[in-house]
């Protein structure tokens, strides 16, 4: 069993309180992504679990063995943890050859030369890298020396993947390419993972459940990734999982209006009953049309991007993004150009309480 229970975990350096009181439990064979922006505490969680700092406060436990706790000031050191972990840096030794990095674990557990060979070209195998065991990494691409640090740390067959953004020194493309990859060896080994990032796509991918953690190191929410993404706990998770547009509305007796604006608000009911309530929407939930209903826009700005089309809409005041397919808006001559006037409908609408600043700009 791999699972792994935070319990009212602090860490505080220099009198400066980077956690506070955190709890939270992955379950086995989970992969559980904390995502969060930089500098909110990441880093330092995974070096707490992984035994590299002790906790102020609370406790750590993986599977059914407290590896820390504050409280008897005891800690497992991390070579005792079974865990593999694959840092921010993804250090992989540059003198050292495919076959001996991925090695090193198991040289340093001092396990006998023949099992250690196997057990090597297990990992090199399970991360495709059959082949190019004698190369040095300044031979290899970026994404194969990614490889590399993912086998050392699946070497030892931990039963606890620790990764901290371990695809921010990749190309789209790779990266992209890795995190399915991530995910097929979690589902093919079964190893529990704990995934830490800033990059909320990479954390809607492959997460069986994710965190949100803001800038103080609180946890705003926690669920699956349709669920926190649908159903937001705040703005503040709204805005971290993707580009976030935020429309003011005033409330005047029974009528709505947009802003500060005489504009009628046309569009979804709102849930919150408040004066001054927020309409959150996404660029893709944005509908257009050149009349009819909806909410008066002008065109700020056009960029088509081959796929889609990206424009900046000023409505009433307030500048919003929106983003429609190209064949679509081929189809339905939906090809606006700067300065022109346009409708806007929104699929849905995730409202909040009071004035929340939009974040687009012209
Ligand atoms: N050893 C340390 N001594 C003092 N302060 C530290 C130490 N380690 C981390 N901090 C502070 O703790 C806070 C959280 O750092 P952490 O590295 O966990 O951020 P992060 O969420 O991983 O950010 P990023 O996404 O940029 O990697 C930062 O303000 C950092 O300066
Ligand atoms: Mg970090």
């Amino acid at each position: 069993m791999a699972n792994v229970r935070i319990e009212g975990v602090s860490k505080v350096y220099a009198g400066r309180t980077v956690l506070s009181s955190l709890s939270l439990e992955i379950q086995d064979g989970e992969c559980f992504t904390l995502l969060g922006p930089s500098g909110c505490g990441k880093t330092v969680l995974m070096r707490l679990i992984a035994g590299f700092e002790t906790p102020d406060g609370g406790s750590i436990s993986i599977g059914d063995q407290v590896v820390a706790s504050a409280a008897s000031a005891q800690a497992l050191p991390p070579e005792q943890r079974a865990l593999g972990m694959v840092f921010q840096d993804y250090a992989v030794w540059p003198h050292m050859s495919v076959f001996d990095n991925i090695a090193y674990p198991l040289k340093l557990a001092q396990v006998d030369p023949a099992a250690l060979r196997e057990r090597t070209m297990h990992a090199v195998a399970l991360v495709g890298l059959d082949g190019l065991e004698a190369r040095l990494p300044s031979q290899l691409s970026g994404g194969q020396q990614q490889r590399v640090a993912l086998a050392r740390a699946l070497v030892s067959e931990p039963r606890l993947l620790l990764l901290d953004e371990p695809l921010n020194n990749l190309d789209a493309n790779l990266r992209e390419e890795m995190r399915f990859e991530i995910k097929a060896l979690q589902r093919k080994l079964g190893v529990t993972i704990l995934y830490v990032t800033h990059d909320q796509e990479i954390a809607l991918a492959i997460s069986d459940r994710l965190a949100v953690m803001d800038e103080t190191g609180a946890l705003r929410q926690i669920g699956a990734p349709q669920e926190v993404y649908e159903n937001p706990a705040d703005d503040f998770v709204f805005r971290f999982l993707g580009i976030a547009n935020f429309l003011p509305v005033r409330r005047d007796g029974a009528a709505l209006y947009i802003g500060g604006s005489a504009a009628p608000w046309v569009g979804p009911e709102p849930d919150k009953h408040g004066a001054r309530i927020t309409a959150g929407f996404r660029p893709s939930d944005v509908l257009l049309a050149r009349g009819g209903e909806g909410l008066p826009g002008i065109i700020v700005r056009a960029s088509f991007l081959g796929a889609q089309v990206d424009y900046l809409i000023d409505i009433a005041g307030t500048l919003i993004r929106a983003a429609l397919p190209s064949h679509e808006c081929l189809a339905r001559d939906l090809l606006f150009v700067e300065g022109e006037s346009c409708r806007v409908s929104l699929a849905t609408v995730q409202w909040f309480d009071g004035d929340i600043v939009s974040g687009a700009r012209a």
